[in-house]
């Protein structure tokens, strides 16, 4: 018999602490962490790359389906490469945080990535962190946390991260789009980390996932 694997799906807007909490809770669950927003944001650093208007679908598309996107996991992270080459701090960039968005709207482009962040399913517990993971990506997981924080708060930690990254818009065109909107996902605990710290947002979100049933 194949065997089962359990998907903690964590969703919420940007800078609200999603990846500070799915790396301690990967941590300390033994499960393998995937960023999936890395690779909205690695197809978007090619795009970019290949000085391709992100605004036009048909070129982007295009571009997609050409690269070759190699989705792995090293010392229980995900990794995300593009045609060979393994993408880290880039994609962090000023214009990859502004056009990200957009890229992320176009139905195709999510079809593909949301393939492939199932796929890590078939081999590892995972705890994924993203917008639409608890309401798209593992819409039957039990466990479903959703990570909030003013937008005052969160803008604040990217501004001290050192980050150009204009959250408020960000969060609107991911809460607007049609495809898969950024929402809290039926059936989800939702967690205001705006006055945690992280120790006691990791806490929260473990007790969280305790209440909806997970056993070690
Ligand atoms: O780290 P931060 O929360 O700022 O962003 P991220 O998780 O790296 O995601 C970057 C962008 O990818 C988001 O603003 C969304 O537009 C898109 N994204 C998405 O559409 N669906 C996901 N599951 C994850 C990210
Ligand atoms: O993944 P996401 O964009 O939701 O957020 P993150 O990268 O985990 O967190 C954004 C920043 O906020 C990081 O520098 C965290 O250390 C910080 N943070 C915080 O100061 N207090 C919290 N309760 C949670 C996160």
């Amino acid at each position: 018999m194949s065997q089962i694997y359990r998907a903690v799906a964590i969703d919420g807007p940007a800078a609200s602490g999603k990846s500070t909490v799915a790396k301690r809770l990967a941590e300390s669950l033994g499960l393998v962490m995937v960023n999936s927003g890395a690779m909205y944001r690695a197809v978007t650093w090619q795009v970019l790359q290949e000085g391709i208007d992100p605004e036009n679908r048909a070129a982007v598309l295009e571009a997609m389906s050409r690269m070759r996107i190699d989705c792995g996991v090293k010392n229980n992270l995900s990794t995300i490469a593009i045609n060979d080459r393994l993408l880290t701090i880039e994609i962090r960039s000023a214009g990859v945080n502004e056009h990200v968005s957009k890229v992320a709207s176009i139905p195709e482009v999510r079809e593909s990535l949301v393939a492939m962040q199932r796929d890590y399913l078939g081999e590892y517990d995972v705890v994924m962190e993203g917008r639409d993971i608890g309401s798209v990506v593992f819409p039957d997981t039990p466990f479903k946390l959703y990570i909030s924080a003013s937008e005052e708060v969160r803008a604040a930690r990217r501004a001290k991260e050192g980050e150009s990254d204009e959250v408020a818009k960000r969060d609107a065109q991911d809460s607007n789009r049609k495809a898969s909107p950024l929402k809290v996902a039926d059936g989800s605990i939702v967690i205001d980390s705006s006055d945690l710290t992280i120790d006691g947002t990791v806490e929260a979100a473990r007790e969280a996932l305790i209440k909806l049933g997970w056993k070690d």
